[in-house]
């Protein structure tokens, strides 16, 4: 596994050729390559990685609100995703299985661990001014020959209990938006956040993306063995499990959208990218002084 770390960001690469780059700014993974060099991810040709904006593509964290909350007590007056995706994250090490222990080149991993807590020098000044609790977080990349693992360990070091929300907001790449088939939100209950909050079911089992789409599924199969899958023009592309984290939003900003969001670049890129983000939107997980939430989506290359 070979390895490089320029104090902005971390890039690891396994002998196969895989690839991920994590931005310290937000750990956002900017970048993850197949073998073959082609990328998974979209990220705008305008995103700011200058740590002055939250990342524009690529897999924003978002804690510890997902969009705003004003009528929450603790969280109203934090801004849209909260403070962890414009925090600068500390690189706390990798860890790696190679053959080196008996396993095939082919099967090597490459795990990379980041940090944030509310002692942290790169926290966003936004976390204690406007969520005054003692947190900790580990958010782990892991990167293997098929997929990527990102997962998140929210801990409260306060003496009182906080509530907050998880999401890994995942803009994943296709090549043409309007091939594009997501499985395994059948009958799912969501939100459609383009439609007034209003609470529908999803009653075709295909989802196709024809405009405007911002909802928030709580898809109905086993998160782990019932994946939402991506398939792009009849082929499956991707496949998203989940551990403990039981919603999965869809977002696809599409033309006018698009247009106003001024570090989507180019407008047309809309077309190139459908974000699917597990996450704990639906409510808030409350957790207890000295505990701690966890949540993971594995992604899998299924092309
Ligand atoms: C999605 C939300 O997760 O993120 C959308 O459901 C939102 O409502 C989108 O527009 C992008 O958010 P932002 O803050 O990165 O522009």
């Amino acid at each position: 596994v070979t390895f490089s770390d320029d104090n902005s960001r971390v890039i690891a690469e396994l002998p196969t050729g895989e690839r991920v780059e994590v931005l310290l700014y937000g750990a956002t993974v900017i970048s993850w390559k197949d073998a073959q060099g082609n990328e998974k991810l979209w990220l705008s040709e305008a995103a700011k990685l200058d740590g002055s904006k939250a990342v524009r593509g690529g897999i924003p964290v978002v804690f510890p609100v997902f969009g705003t909350a004003p009528d929450h007590p603790q969280a109203r007056d934090l801004p849209q995703h909260g403070f962890a995706r414009t925090s600068r994250w500390e690189f706390l090490g990798k860890s790696t299985s190679e053959s080196m222990d008996g396993r095939a080149a082919n099967e090597a991993t490459v795990k990379l661990d980041f940090g944030l807590s509310s002692a942290a020098q790169g926290l966003d000044p936004i976390a204690p001014k406007h969520w005054p609790f003692k947190f900790n977080l580990i958010y782990s990349v892991t990167l293997s020959q098929k997929s990527l693992t990102t997962s998140i360990v929210a801990t409260n070091d306060d003496s009182a209990p906080f509530e907050c929300q998880v999401l890994m907001h995942t803009y994943l790449r296709v090549k043409d938006i309007t091939s594009v088939e997501v499985h395994g939100l059948a009958n799912a209950p969501y939100i459609d956040k383009v439609d007034n909050l209003a609470a529908k079911t999803q009653s075709d089992p295909t989802l196709t993306i024809t405009g405007e789409t911002d909802r928030v599924y709580t898809p109905q199969g086993d998160p782990t063995n019932d994946p939402v899958t991506v398939v792009e023009a009849g082929k499956p592309r991707y496949a998203v499990a989940r551990d403990n984290l039981s919603n999965v939003v869809v977002w696809n900003p599409w033309t006018d959208k698009a247009q106003g969001i001024a570090d989507f670049a180019p407008k047309e890129g809309f077309r190139n990218m459908i974000c699917v983000e597990p996450g704990a939107v639906g409510g808030w997980q409350s957790v207890e002084a000295g505990d701690a939430f966890e949540g993971a989506q594995t992604i899998t290359l299924l092309d």
